[in-house]
């Protein structure tokens, strides 16, 4: 048996179709809403969110955030001209699951090029920014210039910023309110180093790096956050699904403590860290993990392609619905993908806003 918890709201969803398992913020209803089929229908988001938190559970697998799964490739210093000439025509050569932002950051000079040249599916990312507005700061790129090329995104906060180049949260939080100011959404990365976590500062530091960041940030609209362990960053060492899992939910409850509710509902938590074809579907499952940021695979075209599908470990297909006479019971089928074995998921309402589920 499973726990579901899930939320209902006034939407009138489509119960039918594609189910992503993505939550959205939700308001609480009492039973007197569900006085009828077509109330119940009205009045369930079509974005439940399962826990599958005890052991002996099938894997129906969800997303705590409200918001699309969201891939970022970080190509860091890397590539010329042909490379990513061939990394762009694998990417538009390959076959993506729609309801996934992606995200490529190129090397600025390569930015342009790519932004001429790569699907629109595909969203362009700038690997850092000034600041402030553009003016005598050699060396730098401005939120603006990165605007008319096309960026829709800019990586803020990255390990290799903070530990090699010396960026530090304050600094950091400044580029992250500029940009934001702009309309340029933020990938705010956060982790700790590997002596960190093994002095058990993992949730310290994390907390601390989110802070500089609310502290800065006028809104999280545009910010989705990249937990990225240091010690997984380009070494092989990825971290297990359960540990990503842990710091995702401590940060979505940071913000719900720190920042609101609807806030740690709705912002993206992805993982990066040794990402890979390998690995990316079992930590897509967890429910906290709403997409990932990938550094050395997102070099290779079809195994970042691979990774922007793992999406498909989180959902689920709908397709059926009963709705037993008394209130208290529903029943709701699905069959889960991509193992291709029907399940019948069992719901009973338990609470207003709590379903119990069985299967
Ligand atoms: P990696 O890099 O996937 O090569 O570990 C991740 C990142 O730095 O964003």
């Amino acid at each position: 048996m499973a726990v579901v918890s899930t939320s209902l709201t006034g939407i009138g969803s489509q119960l039918s179709g594609h189910f992503s398992g993505i939550r959205k913020s939700f308001l609480k209803l009492d039973n007197s809403n569900f006085n009828s089929t077509h109330s119940f229908f009205q009045n369930v988001d079509s974005h439940l969110r399962l826990s599958s938190s005890r052991k002996g559970c099938r894997g129906v697998v969800t997303m705590a955030g409200s918001g699309k799964f969201f891939v970022g490739g970080n190509w860091k210093c890397n590539g010329t001209k042909d490379s990513i000439s061939k990394l762009v025509s694998d990417l538009n050569s390959a076959t993506l699951e729609s309801d996934v932002d992606v995200v490529v950051a190129p090397p600025f000079v390569y930015l342009d090029q790519v932004k001429n040249s790569l699907t629109e599916q595909i969203e362009i990312a700038a690997q850092n920014c000034w600041t402030g507005k553009g003016g005598a700061f050699t060396g730098e790129i401005s939120v603006e210039q990165l605007k008319d090329l096309g960026c829709k995104w800019v990586v803020l906060g990255h390990s290799e910023r903070r530990h090699i180049l010396g960026e530090n949260n304050e600094f950091i939080g400044k580029k992250a309110a500029y940009a934001l100011s702009q309309n340029l959404g933020v990938i705010a990365c956060i982790g700790e180093l590997l002596e960190e976590r093994e002095a058990g500062k993992t949730f310290d530091v994390c907390f601390q790096q989110m802070k500089a960041f609310a502290d800065a940030v006028p809104s999280w609209d545009d910010v989705v956050i990249a937990y990225e362990p240091v010690w997984a960053i380009g070494t092989g060492k990825v971290a297990t699904p359960e540990q990503a899992q842990e710091v995702h939910v401590a940060v979505r409850d940071w913000l719900s403590k720190n920042v609101s509710a609807e806030v740690a509902s709705k912002t993206r938590i992805i993982y990066g860290g040794s990402v890979n074809g390998g690995n990316c579907a079992e930590l897509a499952k967890k429910e906290d993990i709403d997409g990932f940021l990938v550094g050395g695979a997102s070099l290779k075209g079809p195994e970042f392609a691979t990774i922007i599908n793992s999406v498909t470990s989180k959902k689920v297909i709908l397709n059926s619905i009963g709705l037993y006479k008394e209130v208290q019971t529903v029943v709701i089928s699905y069959v889960l993908i991509p193992k291709n074995e029907p399940t019948v998921v069992r719901f009973t309402l338990v609470k207003s806003s709590k379903f119990r589920c069985e299967w």
